[in-house]
């Protein structure tokens, strides 16, 4: 609860208090790995000179800045967040690298922009904060062009019985405590353990990608022994 407001603490003001602490936190939790798993994204994506590229959930833009780097002068990568006080710190980190990319504050059950509009439509560790993943997909068909890919980073569980009780260990007892030292805000922390280890993945997700009935050729593939996963579809 958010002791001023008695109300419960939704998750768009769970990234505005972790927000100024969000990169940092982010590169000590995971070893810096998430910049791998993010290239890997990008890589998988395929994305090339003068393509169109949205980025969703994109928090402090760091996935949007990798595709501009891909896509080029000629390509256009646009990154929206709901929280303001993530997307607001993007646009800093594009300029200091000379990139032209575009950050608006929106919804991913609400996207603002017209049917068939990108090439690309990525979402990393978002889709499993958007209160609706099922509708969030929906959207995000909506605006890919026929022949476009969408592409997912997420979380998801670890398969091998051994790696999995390690990395419990870390995510139950470590992370949350770490989290808390270095972002004040140990509640969003003992979250995204709890959410990631109940979002579906592998099949479970691949289904619920089918289930939009706007995809074919929906994948998968495990980062990390089944930390995160990458999921791909193209838009029919
Ligand atoms: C864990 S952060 C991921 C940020 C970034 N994509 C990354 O990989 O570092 C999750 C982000 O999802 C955003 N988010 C959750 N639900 C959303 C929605 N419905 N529309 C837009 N952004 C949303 C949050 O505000 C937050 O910035």
């Amino acid at each position: 609860m958010n002791a001023k407001s008695s109300q419960p603490l939704t998750i768009q003001n769970m990234f505005s208090k972790i927000a100024p602490r969000y990169d940092l936190a982010n590169s000590v939790l995971s070893l810096g790995i998430h910049h791998l798993w993010k290239e890997k994204l990008v890589k998988v994506s395929a994305a090339k000179a003068g393509e169109s590229v949205l980025d969703c959930a994109t928090g402090t833009g760091d996935l949007a800045i990798r595709f501009k780097r891909k896509v080029g002068r000629t390509g256009k990568v646009m990154g929206i967040d709901f929280c303001s006080e993530m997307v607001a710190l993007a646009p800093a980190k594009a300029t200091a690298e000379n990139l032209d990319v575009q950050f608006q504050r929106a919804d991913v059950l609400r996207l603002p922009f017209s049917d068939k509009s990108f090439d690309i439509v990525s979402i990393s560790f978002g889709i499993r904060n958007v209160a609706d993943p099922l509708k969030g997909l929906n959207e995000m068909a909506r605006v890919l062009k026929p022949g476009g890919r969408l592409v997912i980073l997420e979380f998801g569980q670890i398969q091998n019985p051994v790696l999995g009780k390690l990395y419990q260990f870390y995510a139950q007892k470590v992370l949350p405590v770490l989290g808390g030292i270095l972002t004040g805000q140990k509640k969003a922390y003992e979250y995204l353990e709890n959410s990631s280890a109940q979002f579906p993945c592998r099949e479970n997700f691949l289904n619920l990608m089918n289930e939009t009935k706007s995809f074919s050729k929906t994948s998968y593939r495990s980062l990390s022994g089944g930390v995160a996963y990458i999921y791909e579809a193209i838009k029919i």
